[in-house]
């Protein structure tokens, strides 16, 4: 590979990820994602493996998350805020990377908000596909927030779920909720509290977000046979069970170091007992161990799964010729010479993908990136190259 090839990163926005998600189909990115995770969680073994790394405040929290495999890093900024809400912003905002291992050169930087819905949908109804009872079609959904309908969909096409029972303390976002699966093939009962959501019900998804420790699961709404997707609970200080719901159940994680600190586990003693749920789909440990057993999948969202997403993303995108290229970092013809690059003593080095052919100066990366498409640099990256020249 040519230094201008190894140096290259292919740049994700928010507006190529919907281009990406429509070209291919939501349905298609889901079960995309969950097959890349699954392939990933059973080879576990080979990933250099952390807790994320947190920075806690008053309303929230912003993480990194890093991961790494012979050949590819990945790392994910992500935040949590749930009031934010109610100033018309997100709760969850996320961008991330991948780089060569071989060299650290970033190969690939992605919007991951959109991704992060979509992955944490996979995720979750890759474990419900192995630990909820086969024939499970109903599932009630409370939060019915930005995460809520790709976890129906998910749950949809990889489960078979067929009716969601729906409650949000908020009654306008199961509105939209409604609005958006309308024609999906899903059966949609609204209901008036969390209590009678759950009631019939044979796997729970709890998709909330308040920074409590909130009990929307108490053990007096279990059933035998529930499967449980506790989505909400993902922090210190925010959770969405009943410590007596885990006291009946048979807990599965991610990452138990993590989950530990983040789960619905944080309320339980240190000891209390987890599988991690690799080892359920690799087959060293069992799963559920009856039809009358209730499941909990405790899910934060680890790293590994956002590695699987931008594998996939990479892939998509060059397949459909989706994105642009950015430069992050300098191409030189003299890697040693950064302070000639800086000081525009020497140009850029010859073959690297920026707008030099235009410029023709040492200053090649004023542009912010050009379109992969088309090639043509876009109207700021035209403007700094007329101020530039
Ligand atoms: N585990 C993971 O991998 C993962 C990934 C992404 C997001 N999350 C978490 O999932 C949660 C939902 O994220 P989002 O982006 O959909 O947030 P959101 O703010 O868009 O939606 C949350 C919804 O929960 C509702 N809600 C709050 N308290 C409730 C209660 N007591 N009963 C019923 N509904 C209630 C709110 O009204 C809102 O509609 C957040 O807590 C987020 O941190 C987890």
């Amino acid at each position: 590979m040519d230094t201008a090839s190894a140096l290259s990163t292919t740049y994700l926005s928010v507006q190529d990820m919907v281009q990406l998600v429509q070209r291919k189909g939501l349905p298609a990115c889901i079960a995309g994602i969950a097959r890349r995770i699954e392939a990933d969680f059973l080879r576990w073994p080979e990933f250099d493996k952390t807790a994320r790394v947190a920075a806690h405040s008053a309303h929230g929290v912003i993480e990194l998350m890093p991961i790494a495999d012979a050949t590819q890093f990945a790392f994910k900024y992500v935040n949590g805020h749930p009031l934010n809400t109610r100033s018309g912003l997100p709760t969850v905002m996320a961008f991330g990377l991948l780089a060569d291992v071989a060299t650290g050169a970033p190969r690939l930087l992605s919007e991951l908000t959109i991704t992060t819905a979509i992955r944490t949908a996979a995720m979750s109804a890759l474990a419900a596909r192995v630990l909820a009872r086969p024939g499970s079609r109903v599932m009630a959904l409370i939060g019915n927030g930005a995460q809520s309908e790709f976890q129906a969909l998910a749950f949809r096409d990889l489960v078979g779920i067929a009716t969601l029972r729906l409650f949000d303390t908020d009654p306008l976002a199961t509105a939209k909720l409604v609005a958006n699966l309308a024609g999906q093939g899903l059966q949609l009962q609204v209901c008036a509290s969390t209590a009678e959501a759950v009631r019939g019900a044979d796997v729970v998804t709890t998709v909330t977000a308040d920074k409590t420790q909130a009990t929307i699961l108490t053990p007096d709404m279990l059933a035998p046979g529930m499967h449980l997707n506790a989505v909400g609970g993902d922090c210190p200080g925010k959770t969405e069970m009943h410590r007596g719901v885990l006291e009946q159940a048979a807990v599965f994680v991610e990452f138990e170091p993590q989950s530990r600190i983040e789960g619905e586990i944080q309320q339980m003693p240190a000891d209390f007992p987890v599988t991690e749920f690799w080892q359920v789909l690799a087959g060293r440990q069992p799963g559920r161990r009856s039809p009358q057993q209730v499941t909990v999948f405790d899910s934060v969202g680890f790293a590994l799964e956002d590695y699987s997403a931008l594998c996939f993303l990479q892939e998509a995108a060059a397949e459909l010729g989706i994105g642009s290229t950015v430069d992050l970092v300098p191409q030189q013809a003299d890697p040693k010479n950064l302070f000639g690059l800086a000081t525009g003593a020497v140009p850029a080095a010859s073959g690297a993908r920026g707008l030099e052919g235009q410029h023709g100066g040492g200053q090649v990366f004023q542009g912010s990136a050009h379109r992969l498409e088309d090639g043509a640099a876009p109207a700021g990256a035209r403007q700094a190259i007329a101020l530039a020249a």
